[in-house]
C-alpha cells in the first residue's frame, strides 16, 4: 500500500485505507490464522448476458435487476473519487473520439449501459479503465495428489460499501450455450477472473506500475487493450490452456499486471509478470519438484513482499498445512478465508475448476 500514498490517484482515501491496513496487519499479526472467524459471506447475483444481443443491449436484463438511483448515484461518486481531476478534465471533451479507440463489444456495451442509466459515456469509459491498477489480490492455483487444477482468488479493493453490493457472477451465453462466464462489478465490462468452460480458468492482481495514468491512457490510444478486456477477450476466443497463455502473455495492455492462469490437465497453472509490451516472467506450476501450488498476490514473485502487506507468507504456510492430498475447492477458500489473506478491502472470494465448471463459486466478503 505503501506506493499509494505516492500517487496523486487518490491522495485522502488512500493515505486512510494505508492506515487503516497497516492497523490491520498489525492486529493480525501473531494471530493464529483462524478459518472464517467475523467474516460473512453471501452469494452474488448470478446473471446471463447474451452474446447474441447487439453489446448495446446485453446487459439491460441485468440492469433490471438494481436501483438505477442507487447505480447512479455510486457511480458518481466513483468517477469523482477514482479518477484524478486533470484526467477528468482532459479526457472527457475527448470522450466521444476515444470511444472510436475502443474495440467492440466493449465500446457497445459501455454506451449501452451509459444511456439506459443516463451516464456520460465518456465518463463511462473512464471508469472502465479507472479500475486497472487499483486492484489488490490474491491468487493461487494449485495441483493435487490426483493432478486435477484449483485456482482461487480474493479481489481486494476500496469502496467495498458500493462494489459489494454490485458484484455478479455472468454467465455469457452465445448460442444457448455458456461460452465463459466471469465476476465483475456491474457497469465494468473487463473480466478480473473468469472461467472458459472445460479449457482453462484467468485472474488477474494488479502489479504496481506507478503514475499510470499517462501511461496508460497512451498506451489505451495507442490501441493497447486494457488489462481485464484482454482476460475476457482471451476468455472468449483462447481454443485452450496453451493458447490462452500465450494470448496473456503476449497481446500488449496498457497497464502492468499479473495473470494466474489454471488448465484442466496435470501441471497446466502459471503466473504470468507481465509490463505494458510483453512477459516478464512466468512461473509454471512444478509438481515434481514441490510446486504444486503457486501464490500471487501483488509484488514479483522472485522478491521479498513488504512486512507490512506479506499476504503471501499466510497463504503459503495455510497452503503447506492443508498439504497437497487434501487441496480442493472447499481447502482453497479456507486458505482464502485466513488473515490476512482475507482482509477489510476483500470484496470478493472467487474458487473454480476448468474440469468441473458447475462447481465456479464465488462468494461476497465482508469481514466485520
Ligand atoms: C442462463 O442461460 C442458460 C443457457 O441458456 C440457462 O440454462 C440458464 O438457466 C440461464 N440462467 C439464468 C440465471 O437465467
Ligand atoms: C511451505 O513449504 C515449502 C516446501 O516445504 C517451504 O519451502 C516453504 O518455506 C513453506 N512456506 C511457508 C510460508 O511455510
Amino acid at each position: 500500500m505503501e506506493r499509494r500514498r505516492r500517487r496523486p490517484l487518490l491522495p485522502g482515501l488512500a493515505w486512510s485505507s494505508f492506515c487503516l491496513l497497516l492497523l490491520l496487519r498489525l492486529l493480525c499479526r501473531g494471530a493464529a490464522a483462524p478459518h472464517n472467524s467475523g467474516a460473512v459471506a453471501a452469494a452474488p447475483l448470478l446473471c446471463n448476458v447474451s452474446l447474441d444481443s447487439a453489446p448495446e443491449d446485453r446487459w439491460k436484463p441485468v440492469l433490471r435487476h438494481f436501483d438505477p438511483e442507487f447505480l447512479r448515484a455510486a457511480f458518481f461518486q466513483l468517477i469523482d473519487e477514482v479518477v484524478p481531476k486533470w484526467v477528468h478534465a482532459i479526457i472527457r471533451p475527448l470522450a466521444e473520439e476515444i470511444e472510436s479507440f475502443a474495440p467492440q463489444p466493449f465500446a457497445g456495451e459501455i454506451r449501452g449501459l451509459c444511456q439506459a442509466l443516463g451516464l456520460n459515456v465518456g465518463d463511462g469509459l473512464l471508469l472502465n479503465l479507472a479500475y486497472e491498477s487499483t486492484a489488490f489480490c490474491t491468487s493461487i492455483i494449485a495441483q493435487d495428489n490426483n493432478g486435477n487444477i484449483y485456482h482461487g482468488r480474493n479481489m481486494d479493493y476500496a469502496f467495498g460499501d458500493i462494489l459489494r453490493k454490485t458484484t455478479i457472477d455472468v454467465e455469457f451465453i452465445k448460442n444457448g450455450q455458456v461460452k465463459f462466464r466471469g465476476t465483475t462489478f456491474l457497469g465494468y465490462v473487463g473480466l478480473w477472473t473468469g472461467q472458459s468452460p472445460h479449457r482453462f480458468t484467468v485472474s488477474g492482481d494488479e502489479r504496481d506500475s506507478g503514475e499510470w495514468w499517462e501511461n496508460a491512457i497512451a498506451a489505451f490510444i495507442n490501441r493497447n487493450t486494457p488489462v481485464s478486456w484482454l482476460v475476457r477477450t482471451v476468455l472468449s476466443d483462447a481454443e485452450d490452456f496453451e493458447a490462452a497463455a500465450l494470448m496473456l502473455s503476449k497481446t500488449p495492455i496498457i497497464a502492468d499486471v499479473y495473470y494466474i492462469i489454471g488448465g484442466t490437465r496435470p501441471r497446466e497453472g502459471a503466473v504470468i509478470t507481465r509490463r505494458r509490451s510483453g512477459p516478464v516472467d512466468i512461473w509454471p506450476l512444478d509438481p515434481l519438484t514441490g510446486g504444486w501450488y503457486r501464490v500471487e498476490t501483488n509484488y514479483d514473485h522472485w522478491t521479498t513482499p513488504p512486512p507490512f502487506d506479506d499476504r503471501r507468507t499466510h497463504a503459503m504456510k495455510a497452503m503447506n498445512a492443508t498439504g497437497q492430498k487434501n487441496i480442493n475447492l472447499e481447502s482453497l477458500y479456507k486458505v482464502l478465508s485466513v488473515q490476512p489473506v482475507l482482509n477489510k478491502l476483500t470484496i470478493y472470494t472467487t474458487v473454480m475448476s476448468a474440469a468441473a465448471p458447475s462447481k465456479y463459486t464465488t462468494w461476497i466478503r465482508n469481514l466485520e
